[in-house]
C-alpha cells in the first residue's frame, strides 16, 4: 500500500492536466474490474460488477492536486503565475513546482523593503510572487503563458506516517484501488469513479455522477486532522481511524448513508470518529446534486497540513478506511 500510495503522489496531476494520474489509475484498477471508461472531462470510471439485485455505489476520489498556471513571461525570464484552486501563499518562498515537460521552477516574491527576510514577514498578494525556472530572457524560458505546474514531488515515510505534496487526494485514489483489488463478489454495483477539478469546486464528480446515476454516493478525500498543538476543537485526530463525515461547509451527509457507515463500522471492528469539517467540502456535495438528489456521505482520511508541501497522514487511518469501505460495498445497504 505504501508502495502504492508513493507511485500516485509522484505523478503530475494539477487540476485541469490529470491525464498522468488516470493513466496511471488505469493500469493498476484493471486486473479488478469489469469495465474502464473515460468521459469527455477527463474523470476515469471503473465497474465492479456486484451479484445483482444490489445498490449501485459510487465511490470517488479526485485525482487533481492544487497547482498553479504561468499568466505572464518578463523579459528576463521571470514568470508570473495564478493559483489553481486553493494554493496557499504562505507555503511559496523558496518552494518548488515541475511542469508536464519536467521544467522546475522555484518561487521568490518582490521585496522592496526586504520583507521576506523580516522574523514576522507580511506575505505579498499573488501579483508580487515570481518564478524563477532559470531562463534568462522570455526566449528560452522552458514554459509558456498557460502551462500548469504542480509542487515539485516529495514523499517520505515516517513509519507509522506518512508526507507527501499531493495526499490531497492521491492517499484517496489509493484507498479505492486497494478495495478494487479486495473486492470478492460485493452485493452491489461498484463505481469507482476517479474525479478530475475537484480543487475549484468539484467538477469532475458532478458529470460523474450524471451519467453513473447512483444509489448512493460516497467521496473518499482527506480531511483536517484538528490534533496539532492549540488546533480548533474538533475531534478528528490522526491515527484514530478513518473518519465518517457528518458535515462539512459544502454539505451535509446523507443521515442514511452516514448511519449505514457507521453500522459497517461497528460491524467489522473498524476504527473510526465522526467528522464535523469547519471548512471545505468534497465531491459528495456534488454528487448529493445530482440529477433528483443522490444519498451522499465521505468517508474521510485525517490529514494534517492539508493544502501544504507537505500533508501528513498515518497508514492505520488509511487501512480502516479501506476495510470500511470493503465491508460498505461488499454488504446489503440499507437505511
Ligand atoms: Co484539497
Ligand atoms: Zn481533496
Amino acid at each position: 500500500m505504501k508502495d502504492l500510495i508513493e507511485k500516485l503522489v509522484k505523478v503530475f496531476g494539477p487540476t485541469g492536466q490529470e491525464g498522468e494520474v488516470a493513466d496511471l489509475i488505469r493500469k493498476e484498477i484493471a486486473p479488478f474490474v469489469d469495465d474502464i471508461r473515460k468521459d469527455a472531462l477527463g474523470n476515469l470510471i471503473a465497474l465492479k460488477r456486484g451479484k445483482g439485485g444490489g445498490k449501485k455505489v459510487m465511490l470517488a476520489a479526485h485525482m487533481d492536486e492544487i497547482g498553479l498556471v504561468v499568466s505572464h513571461i518578463d523579459e528576463k525570464g521571470f514568470a508570473r503565475v495564478r493559483p489553481v484552486g486553493y494554493v496557499l501563499t504562505v507555503t511559496l518562498a523558496g518552494n518548488r513546482v515541475r511542469f508536464a515537460n519536467g521544467a522546475v521552477g522555484v518561487f521568490w516574491a518582490e521585496d522592496e523593503s526586504g520583507d521576506l527576510w523580516k522574523p514576522t514577514p507580511k506575505l505579498p498578494d499573488w501579483n508580487k510572487w515570481f518564478l524563477d525556472v532559470g531562463a534568462t530572457s522570455k526566449e528560452d524560458s522552458p514554459v509558456k503563458v498557460g502551462d500548469l505546474a504542480a509542487f515539485y514531488p516529495v514523499f517520505h515515510d515516517l513509519g507509522k506516517r506518512l508526507v507527501a505534496q499531493s495526499m490531497d487526494d492521491r492517499v484517496g485514489c489509493a484507498v479505492l484501488l486497494d478495495v478494487a483489488r479486495r473486492l470478492k463478489d460485493p452485493d452491489n454495483d461498484v463505481y469507482f469513479v476517479f474525479t478530475v477539478q475537484e480543487e475549484i469546486g468539484p467538477k469532475g464528480a458532478m458529470v460523474a455522477a450524471y451519467s453513473v446515476a447512483p444509489d448512493v454516493g460516497i467521496a473518499v478525500d482527506v480531511t483536517i486532522s484538528a490534533d496539532t498543538p492549540k488546533a480548533p476543537p474538533v475531534a478528528v485526530a490522526l491515527g484514530k481511524g478513518t473518519a465518517i463525515k457528518v458535515l462539512d461547509s459544502g454539505m451535509i451527509a446523507h443521515l442514511g448513508v452516514r448511519q449505514a457507515l457507521v453500522d459497517a463500522a461497528e460491524r467489522a471492528s473498524i476504527p473510526h470518529q465522526m467528522e464535523v469539517l469547519p471548512g471545505g467540502t468534497t465531491d459528495a456535495s456534488a454528487i448529493q446534486l445530482a440529477r433528483e438528489g443522490i444519498p451522499a456521505g465521505a468517508v474521510s482520511i485525517p490529514s494534517r497540513y492539508v493544502h501544504s508541501k507537505t500533508e501528513m497522514v498515518d497508514m492505520q487511518d488509511v487501512t480502516a478506511s479501506a476495510d470500511l469501505l470493503v465491508e460498505f460495498v461488499s454488504k446489503p445497504i440499507d437505511w
